[in-house]
């Protein structure tokens, strides 16, 4: 039988997700989903031929804390005069494959909640944290990096560890999948690349 499959779409740019019966093709904001067989799948890919999957499109959230919606203007000798929804959309257009969404907040609490939501029911297959200044100080955010399920990259703009010594601690790393550290705004597509290899 042959094998249908989405051209754009590689499998590490999506995950399958068995469904029955079949459905129709189902768009929403950010998420394609479409249905097809995918018969070399697994040890038991015979049974499998007849099965309809899911392929959802993989949803990668970058979370930026206090002042990061600065960027462009903040200290660029350190920061860089790119603003971040600027460099956001050169993101995009890279990683065209990909669910891509941005999130800043000023306020602690407003980052765990938004944490706590990607984290909720497979809303997001990975996020990119840079918690700014909250990285060295917060130990609420490092409870809800405890207490997720989906892998986190933390990345920092600048390279903290040859900063001032309070900025030399990092309370996320620890839950964290790895860390970005010092190689500018690229340091989120890095992220991306190893949330996504
Ligand atoms: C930062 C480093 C933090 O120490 C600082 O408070 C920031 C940005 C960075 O990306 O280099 O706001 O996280």
């Amino acid at each position: 039988m042959a094998t249908t499959r989405y051209p754009c779409l590689s499998s590490k740019q999506a995950r399958w997700e068995p469904r029955n019966p079949v459905a129709p093709v189902i768009k929403t904001a950010g998420l394609f989903i479409f249905h097809c067989k995918i018969p070399e799948f697994g040890p038991n890919s015979a049974k499998k031929l007849s099965q309809t999957y899911l392929c959802v499109m993989k949803h990668i959230a970058i979370v930026n804390g206090p002042n990061l919606n600065l960027l462009g203007t903040r200290e660029t000798d350190i920061y860089g005069k790119q603003s971040f929804e600027d460099y956001f959309l050169g993101l995009q257009a890279r990683w065209t494959g990909v669910t891509l969404s941005q999130f800043q907040s000023n306020v602690e609490g407003e980052i765990i909640n938004e944490l706590q939501s990607l984290a909720k029911g497979g809303a997001c297959d990975g996020i990119v944290l840079n918690a700014a200044a909250y990285s060295h100080t917060s130990i609420a955010i490092a409870d809800t990096l405890k207490a997720i399920d989906v892998p986190v990259v933390l990345v920092h703009i600048s390279n903290v560890f040859a900063r001032e010594e309070e900025r030399k601690t990092d309370l996320m790393v620890a839950s964290a999948k790895g860390l970005v550290c010092g190689l500018g705004l690229q340091g989120y597509d890095l992220a991306i690349r190893a949330l996504m290899s």
